[in-house]
């Protein structure tokens, strides 16, 4: 049985029990739910791997209270970080971005410690490591006095979880316990960046390319995806990812100028299944592009914006709520429109629709 618990002192105190008896328990974060097992225990991080369904060769992330002064230190006396094999450049950014960002998204990848087990790494040689700004994460993370490695808490593979109903959805039957720390503000995950040289972004986040380079008064280069399932140095960019169970595929063009053989190629996927056509337009109202999409296939359409005031942050918060929600309709397929080049927050939302569809 599952159990959804609001987060009063004793239901934390049950959360932080559970976890130190080696169970799993969901936690909210600011950016997505994860399924958190102490980061030291072996029992527990092999748990997180087979509820999830999630293959080993891919790392999870270590979740710390926020360091009282400088990361380096605080990490190393956790025995999460190697200090000898941190250069000066990668401790200076270390700390300047943990200083900056921490609590909250960001995750920075680090030469691994003595203490961190292979499990969380997948054998690499450095561990990621991040400080949720969600005050009960924090809270919990008090309470146990241990790192939590937490993933986010879906099946592997599939939409993150932005609310405490959605991680039932997932692992509902799976785990004990779920803490509802409300629905997640951020919606999109953390910004994941490698501090050691070259620093660079292993996956786009809320917290923006711009606003990092700012901060360091240096450029960030992005790493790409990975088109296939093996360990490499940046194992959790894997090119299909974040899938709704339905058929999702981006539009070559705006619906109003698609093509006559694209409009066949739609024809061709919804033929024989019942159904309207679902369309998300990441910014500014979806009715016009409805209207065509109608016009052109003889379907009825579903169109949802992720902000129709055209809000980033609002998109990325409604991302995987709204592929959640178009995923359980009667949808014959789910389609979105061209993904716009994009700075800032949207390049998060762009890197996760383009791993959710595939092109038509
Ligand atoms: O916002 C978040 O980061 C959420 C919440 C729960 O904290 N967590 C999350 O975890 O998104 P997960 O497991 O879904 O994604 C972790 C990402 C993966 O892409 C993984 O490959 C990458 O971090 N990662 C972990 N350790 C790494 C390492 N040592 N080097 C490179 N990438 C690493
Ligand atoms: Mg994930």
């Amino acid at each position: 049985m599952t159990s959804i618990l609001t987060p009063t002192p004793a239901n934390l105190t049950t959360a932080a029990e559970a976890l130190l008896r080696s169970r799993v328990v969901a936690i909210p974060t600011e950016t997505v739910y994860g399924l958190a097992g102490v980061a030291f225990d072996e029992v527990a991080l092999a748990t997180i791997f087979t509820v999830k369904e999630r293959p080993t060769f891919d790392p999870l992330i270590v979740h710390v209270p926020t360091p009282p002064g400088d990361a380096d230190v605080h990490l190393a006396e956790l025995g999460l970080l190697d200090p000898s094999l941190l250069g000066p450049k990668a401790r200076e950014r270390l700390n300047t971005l943990a200083k900056a960002y921490w609590p909250g998204p960001l995750t920075l990848v680090v030469p691994r410690g003595p203490r961190v087990p292979d499990l969380v790494t997948s054998g690499l040689d450095t561990v990621a490591i991040r400080c949720p700004g969600h005050p009960v994460a924090q809270e919990l993370l008090a309470t146990v006095k241990r790192p939590l490695a937490a993933p986010s808490a879906n099946r592997f593979g599939r939409i993150s979880p932005t609310t405490a109903a959605h991680v039932l959805e997932e692992l509902g039957g799976r785990i004990d316990i779920i803490l509802d720390g409300g629905p997640a503000h951020v919606g999109i995950e953390s910004t994941v960046v490698s501090v050691t040289d070259p620093p660079q972004i292993l996956r786009p986040g809320s917290i923006s390319k711009e606003s990092l380079e700012t901060t360091l008064s240096e450029s960030l280069a992005i790493a790409k995806p990975n088109a296939t399932l093996k360990p490499q140095a940046s194992p959790g960019m894997l090119e299909r990812h974040y899938a709704p169970g339905k058929r999702f595929v981006r539009l070559p063009a705006p619906t109003s100028s698609l093509t006559d053989e694209a409009v066949q190629r739609l024809q061709t996927l919804v033929e024989g299944v019942e159904g309207p056509i679902a369309l998300i337009c990441v910014l500014g109202d979806a009715r016009a592009a409805a209207t065509h999409l109608r016009e052109l296939t003889g379907r009825d359409v579903l169109a949802h914006s992720l902000s129709p005031s055209g809000d980033p942050n609002e998109a990325a918060r409604n991302l995987f709520r709204t592929l959640r929600l178009l995923d359980s309709t009667g949808a014959a397929l789910l389609v979105a429109e061209p993904l716009p080049a994009a700075t800032g927050v949207l390049l998060a939302i762009v890197d996760r629709l383009s791993r959710a569809t595939v092109p038509l």
